[in-house]
């Protein structure tokens, strides 16, 4: 795990290189998209570069981590509808080409399958794009969840709806009970994970996934066992992690050719 300590706009900048450098050498390439409020400099640095010319989704597709269950087709807050906004509309995706679980899916084990049909026909994820919950939940993926599980649907923590009530005006009840999410082990599978944290909050989470045992009860610490992660975090997401010196000098001494 390659951990990197830096200002919030150096992470998001950091994150956007991985994805153009991907996009150049693979214009076809199989992104993973998270919503929250961490990858927003991301894809605000994203659809600067694609203004500017420097990158194009057009030959890419994407696969969002979740979505929630229940929510009418034209609620702003479905993921669908985040993502859409906050990147794919603003950059050159084919139609279509962005995809999500289906959270208004009558038959909600087959849409889970037909997800991960999906992923596997296009070959996979090549970059995964990653926040982290409070609790350590990576997607919709709390406490508890199987270190091998695939996309099913879950039932959301407390905290989470707790986290997460700002993009529902402030109200916990609004936020749906229900998500489907992709399991850790779809996740896993992704070529390079791409995780953005920042905030004093995320700081428990990030010292139990960087420095943690791999247990269920911190979801995020399966990243432990996966060949290729990149953590990007600010100084505060970092504050709890006792290695936070040989991480600033082992990424201040990185040969410049080594890349993410
Ligand atoms: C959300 C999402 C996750 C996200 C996490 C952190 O509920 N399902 O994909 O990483 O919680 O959110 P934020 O980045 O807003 O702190």
């Amino acid at each position: 795990m390659e951990v990197v300590i830096t200002t919030p706009a150096e992470c998001a900048r950091l994150a956007a290189d991985a994805v153009e450098r991907l996009l150049r050498d693979k214009p076809d390439a199989v992104l993973g998209l998270a919503t929250g409020s961490s990858p927003l400099a991301l894809y605000e640095e994203l659809v600067r570069r694609h203004e500017a010319g420097r990158v194009s989704f057009a030959r890419a597709r994407a696969f969002l981590l979740d979505e929630y269950v229940g929510l009418p087709a034209d609620h702003p807050e479905r993921y669908a509808a985040v993502i859409d906004r906050e990147l794919a509309s603003r950059v050159d995706f084919a139609p279509g080409a962005v995809r999500a679980p289906d959270g208004a899916a009558a038959d909600i084990p087959a849409a889970c399958a037909a997800y991960e049909a999906e992923i596997r026909a296009a070959g996979g994820v090549d970059l995964q794009v990653l926040g982290i919950g409070t609790d350590g939940h990576l997607a919709f993926n709390e406490p508890g969840s199987s270190l091998a599980s695939r996309t099913r649907i879950k039932t959301l923590a407390e905290q989470t709806r707790l986290d997460n009530a700002r993009f529902f005006g402030g109200d916990a009840e609004a936020v749906p009970r229900h998500v489907l999410t992709q399991g850790l082990g779809t996740i896993m599978e992704a070529r390079h994970l791409v995780l953005l944290a920042s905030g004093r909050a995320k700081a428990e989470a990030v010292h139990r996934m960087v420095e943690g045992a791999v247990s269920a009860m911190w979801p995020a610490s399966v990243l432990q066992l996966h060949p290729h992660v990149t953590v990007l975090l600010d100084d505060a997401a970092a504050g709890r992690l006792q290695l936070a010196d040989h991480f600033r000098e082992t990424w201040s001494r990185k040969p410049e050719w080594q890349g993410l």
